[in-house]
């Protein structure tokens, strides 16, 4: 028998779509199990300024199709400071929380792990990001709808791009990672995607400009994933101008759009079967991990290594899309 009769619940760093759903999820499982439920309001700064209110099933009742999070979120400086996280537990300790659940991202979890082990408190992690860059889960939520998201702007993109035979530059989001590009410019029949992972392997613009990319063709896409590593769009644009004169060059920068939006029925299956196993972790249990789905099977990810090891792209999907876009 676990002792924990109250959980806490919040959202914190960037949100993604299917957050609510993972927010319905972990409140109804909990209520299912006989534990209490109490939402936190903006992440870690509603924890230490007490934004807290007690949560029914009636509260996440016709939110599974929004996008956002009904919870609100904030990125919270005093949370990284010892002081701030002392007057995070005071308040969990008044407010009778026993253990937390946290859904977001790599900042959200590495908030998490320092205070579960200042604290000795327990709490389980639920990855929501759009950028999918958390180790030990092949998907994190928001993922899939971002992606879908880049899709049907690519294919609106395109339109323009063929029409004035132009060479385009989108930049996706993804922080450091490159799914978003890849992924997104496999899914869109782009031409090419630049990303950080293999940016100090080789020159990525000049292979794909030097393998003759253009030549079936008069209008080309270039995913660019943003990041230091790879220039962004604009960096590669400007690039471009003085290197390849010859090219008629855009660049859009999809930005925020691709947070937004109703969730994909995958993204809110993903965040559904998470959120409802976060509640089953903490029976069993278990902390200081993260939720995490392989081969559509649910696994239990300690939060050390789903932070600090870096999750690899898939090399042969470089390959495909490749050869694709011949
Ligand atoms: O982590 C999600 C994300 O959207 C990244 O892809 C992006 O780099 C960052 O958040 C943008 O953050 P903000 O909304 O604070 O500008």
């Amino acid at each position: 028998m676990s002792n924990i009769k109250c959980i806490g619940i919040l959202t914190s760093g960037g949100d993604a779509p299917g957050m609510n759903a993972a927010i319905r999820a972990v409140t109804r499982a909990a209520i299912f199990n006989g534990i209490a439920v109490k939402a936190i309001y903006r992440g870690y700064k509603g924890l230490i300024t007490g934004e807290i209110v007690p949560f029914k099933t009636e509260n996440v009742s016709n939110i599974i199709q929004q996008g956002g999070t009904i919870l609100k979120t904030a990125r919270c400086m005093e949370f990284k400071t010892p002081e701030g996280r002392v007057l995070a537990h005071n308040r969990l300790v008044e407010e009778g929380i026993d253990a937390l659940v946290t859904i977001g991202g790599d900042g959200t979890l590495t908030g998490a792990r320092i205070f579960a082990q200042e604290h000795n408190f327990p709490i389980v992690g639920v990855p929501g990001t759009i950028d999918n860059d958390l180790f030990g889960t092949d998907l994190t939520i928001g993922y899939d709808t971002a992606l879908n998201t880049i899709m049907e702007a690519v294919d609106k993109i395109r339109d323009t791009a063929s029409s004035h035979d132009r060479l385009f530059f989108i930049e996706v989001m993804g922080r450091d990672a490159g799914f978003l590009a890849l992924n997104g410019a496999i899914a869109s029949g782009a031409e090419a995607a630049i990303i950080p992972e293999i940016a100090l392997e080789k020159d990525q613009l000049a292979e794909t400009i030097e393998n003759g990319f253009r030549k079936s063709k008069n209008s080309s896409i270039v995913l660019v994933a943003e990041s230091d590593e790879t220039g962004g769009a604009m960096g590669v644009a400007e690039r471009v101008k003085t290197e390849y004169p010859q090219f008629d060059v855009r660049v859009t920068i999809l930005g925020h759009i691709q947070r937004g939006g109703s969730p994909t029925a995958q993204d809110r299956i993903l965040a559904s079967r998470m959120g409802a196993a976060a509640v089953d972790a903490l029976l069993d249990d278990q902390r200081n991990v993260m939720i995490g789905v392989q081969n559509d099977q649910i696994t239990y990810v300690p939060f050390s290594k789903a932070i600090k090891i870096d999750k690899p792209i898939n090399r042969e999907l470089l390959n495909t899309l490749r050869i694709l876009s011949i």
